[in-house]
């Protein structure tokens, strides 16, 4: 296993049908004034926020809302939620929602007592918060499955005007408390959403798998993991309501990317950086934006990590070797992959999420280069890649 690590995560998961119950117990070890942070309203409708506003008035808080989070928060709403947390000097900010309500929950938590702004500080500069910032704590109620932001200190904020989608992962001081995980809150969840999601998680197992060349335990943790959400994806877009595979879901997208899997790994995370860029110009879908380039990108960087994408080919896919050379079973592992991103409705194409030979060059542009993976891409090379992307 790669360097020295310490392992460490503070997030308390509560899991299961009757996991809110716990709601009540987590309000105890808070200040009487709650942030309620949320989206667009789909709560409203399938009945989580009366359940989770009863709790709060049966624990006596004073409820302060900040709806309206858009999918992708904006670093505008970023603003006026640091503002409205600073002003009401709330003690604990209760996120309701998937990973943008989450996302843009723990940016509020260290951009309101941040003397300086918040946007360049932490996303553009990358900056951790001042040692003495109060950081406002931030609880979890999961209602969207995949970004795995329940479990993580990762933060993803966009700036329209800058063209630019930036994640910032904070430390263990900003990751959630407490995370409620219900698996049948996602039921609800539309499909084209739910299958983002899902491919939000298969994405960032890749991406951590697909780094560094030795026998580390990590991997045959992802393996696992891949194994369990093929599986259980395949169930689920036949029929949503399928618990079993729901919450089978719903736990493997917490372990996939609460810093387990990156133990002892570089990790690649290049797929995230084209498809945040993408997302920055077309506010698309964030699992759909790396969907797309997900294939084109592999292709082109397989023969750079040939042996791991013929693991990846025998050990998740069950590709046998016969006499097959090690690019065919490398790429045979790849076409199983698609296989499974077209049944289970995953959009292949870029120019489907709004993807132009005119914007392109912004989206290069908006790209982040990294060095984890097995190969570091130029800008041209990306350019191609979003071409083939189309
Ligand atoms: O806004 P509402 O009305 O709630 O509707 C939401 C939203 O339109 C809807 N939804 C959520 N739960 C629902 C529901 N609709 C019906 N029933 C329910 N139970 O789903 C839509 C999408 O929600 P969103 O939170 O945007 O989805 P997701 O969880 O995929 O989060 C995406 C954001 O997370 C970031 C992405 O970049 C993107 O901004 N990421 C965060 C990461 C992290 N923290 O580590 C890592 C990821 O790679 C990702 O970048
Ligand atoms: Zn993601």
């Amino acid at each position: 296993m790669l360097g020295n690590f310490t392992y460490h995560n503070p997030t308390r998961l509560h899991f299961g049908k009757e996991s809110l119950d716990y709601l009540k117990e987590e309000l105890k070890n808070y200040g009487k004034k709650v942030l309620l942070t949320y989206g667009g309203g789909s709560i409203k409708k399938n009945g989580i926020y009366d359940n989770v506003v009863a709790i709060l008035k049966e624990a006596g808080k004073e409820i302060i809302e900040l709806s309206g989070v858009p999918a992708n928060p904006t670093v505008e709403k970023l603003y006026e939620g640091a503002a409205l947390a600073r002003e009401n000097e709330v003690d604990l900010i209760l996120a309701v929602g998937g990973g943008s309500v989450i996302d843009y929950s723990k940016g509020v938590s260290v951009s309101a007592y941040c003397k300086e702004d918040a946007w360049t500080k932490y996303y553009l500069q990358q900056q951790e918060p001042d040692k003495d910032l109060k950081i406002i704590p931030v609880g979890c109620v999961l209602t969207m499955v995949g970004t795995g932001s329940e479990m993580n200190g990762g933060s993803v904020i966009t700036n329209h005007s800058q063209k630019l989608k930036i994640g910032k992962v904070f430390g263990s001081n900003v990751m959630p408390k407490f995370t409620i995980l219900n698996p049948t809150y996602t039921f609800s969840v539309p499909q084209y959403q739910m299958v983002a999601g899902f491919f939000d998680i298969m994405s960032h197992i890749m991406e951590q798998y697909f780094s560094n060349t030795d026998d580390n335990t990590t991997d045959y943790i992802a393996e696992g993991l891949m194994r369990s959400l093929i599986n259980s994806s395949l169930v689920a877009v036949k029929n949503p309501q399928d618990y079993e595979a729901r919450s089978n879901i719903m736990w493997t997208a917490t372990w996939a990317l609460n810093t387990l899997l990156k133990m002892g790994k570089s990790g690649d995370w290049e797929v995230h950086m084209i498809g945040q860029a993408i997302g920055a110009v077309t506010n698309a879908t964030h699992g759909m934006t790396l969907a797309c380039v997900s294939i084109p990108y592999y292709k082109y960087i397989m023969k750079d990590g040939l042996d791991k994408f013929v693991r990846f080919a025998k050990n998740v896919w069950n590709v046998k070797e016969d006499n097959k050379s090690k690019e065919d079973i490398a790429k045979e592992g790849l076409c199983c992959l698609e296989n499974w991103m077209k049944e289970i409705g995953a959009v292949l194409h870029s120019k489907e999420l709004g993807l132009t030979m005119e914007n392109i060059d912004d989206v290069v542009k908006g790209s982040f280069i990294l060095n984890g993976g097995y190969r570091t891409l130029t800008p041209e090379e990306i350019k191609q890649i979003l071409i083939e992307s189309m």
